[in-house]
């Protein structure tokens, strides 16, 4: 594969992406990570929101939260000992962590609704294609239209393939790759603007421990290839991020990590303005856009591992643009801009 420069500088700016008045917008993922960053640009009045993540959310409850980390870590530990259990590192991490994401999800909604959106919240796994499916038909059933999706859910439980269990591949595989089949299945091209997919540049180039999810992001982008060409009003691209600062599920061991292999974290606005100049900029028929700063720039392989296997068959799922959201480079269509060869 080779890479090189495809500016979106002289494109054509579009603003018919963008939500107005009466738009649905499904957003799988909402309520946290990178994915309420992206929802949260796309909150303003008159659009209905309709986000979807696993976790239930006792809305309006933030007495339990503590107001810091320190708090939180002294909280969890009092309640561990007062129910008879010894408290554990491991478990007071995974205490502190699910309050902090509790506290995100509901921060997300009041931050969407104080823009001036609808905002529902639908607490159901995207792998149980049933549900999601009831909850599609309720979407055109009750407002009689589905405009754009972001499918953000999505996540990683990063072990080389030789420790892997086969639960553990299919949460992680399944996540995205069966939930995206189903959107395929059932979204009506009619009336949908766009579908954002959110794939990974593990998915394109590969990353240890991560066989998993970069087979996900890599059937992904190839079924955004499929539905792309088969809805033809529809804009569907697969963005393949790199890795996000701050935000998400890219902590600091893996930022420092993926910083000697010279990939660069993509800072939450430049990021946000990336996808959004792929809408008003990008074209129909460029199925997966690359995000970040890194070696695939060069043309010199991978984020750590070989490029992954089906570069063949990847070449067929149309075109596909690699352009610089990472820090330091703006990130706006055309800054250093390439177009994918192979
Ligand atoms: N952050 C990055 O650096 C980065 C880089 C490349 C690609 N991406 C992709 O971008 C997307 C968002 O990543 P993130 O970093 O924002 O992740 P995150 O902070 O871990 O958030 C993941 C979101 O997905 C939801 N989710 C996970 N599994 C689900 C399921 N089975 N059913 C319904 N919802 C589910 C979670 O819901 P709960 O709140 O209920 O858990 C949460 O809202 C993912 O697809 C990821 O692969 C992220």
């Amino acid at each position: 594969m080779s890479v090189a420069p495809a500016p979106l500088d002289d494109a054509p700016e579009r603003r018919d992406w963008e939500p107005g008045p009466g738009w649905v917008v499904l957003v799988t993922g909402g309520a946290r990570g990178i994915t309420a960053e992206v929802a949260q640009r796309l909150a303003r009045p008159g659009v209905q929101l309709v986000l979807v993540g696993r976790a239930e959310i006792a809305e309006g409850d933030a007495a339990d939260d503590g107001s810091d980390v320190e708090a939180l870590r002294r909280g969890a530990i009092a309640a561990m000992r007062s129910a008879g259990r010894e408290p554990l590192p491991a478990a007071i991490e995974a205490e502190i962590r699910g309050k902090l994401q509790a506290r995100q999800r509901r921060a997300t909604l009041d931050a969407l609704r104080r823009r001036g959106a609808a905002v529902e919240y639908h607490a159901l796994d995207v792998r149980d294609g049933e549900r999601l499916g009831e909850l599609i038909a309720g979407v055109y059933r009750r407002f009689g239209r589905l405009d754009a999706v972001v499918h953000g859910a999505g996540v990683i439980e990063d072990q080389l393939l030789a420790d892997k269990r086969a639960d553990s591949f299919d949460r992680v595989f399944d996540t995205k790759a069966d939930s995206t089949f189903v959107l395929g299945q059932l979204l009506r091209p009619d009336g949908l603007r766009w579908c954002v997919l959110f794939s990974s540049i593990s998915g394109r180039f590969g990353n240890r421990g991560q066989s998993d999810y970069a087979a996900a992001n890599e059937v992904m982008s190839h079924l955004a290839a499929q539905l792309d060409a088969r809805w033809p009003g529809t804009r569907v691209v697969s963005i393949g991020w790199g890795p996000w600062r701050e935000v998400g599920m890219a902590g600091e061991g893996v930022l420092r990590r993926l910083a000697a292999q010279g990939i660069v974290p993509v800072d939450v606005e430049a990021g946000c303005r990336f996808l959004f100049d792929e809408l008003s900029r990008g074209s129909k028929g460029d199925v997966l856009v690359v995000a970040g700063e890194g070696p695939w720039r060069r043309g010199d392989g991978a984020a750590g591992a070989a490029p992954v296997a089906g570069e063949g068959a990847a070449s067929a799922a149309g075109q596909e643009a690699a352009s610089a959201a990472g820090q330091g480079a703006a990130p706006v269509a055309g800054q250093g801009a390439a177009q994918a060869a192979e």
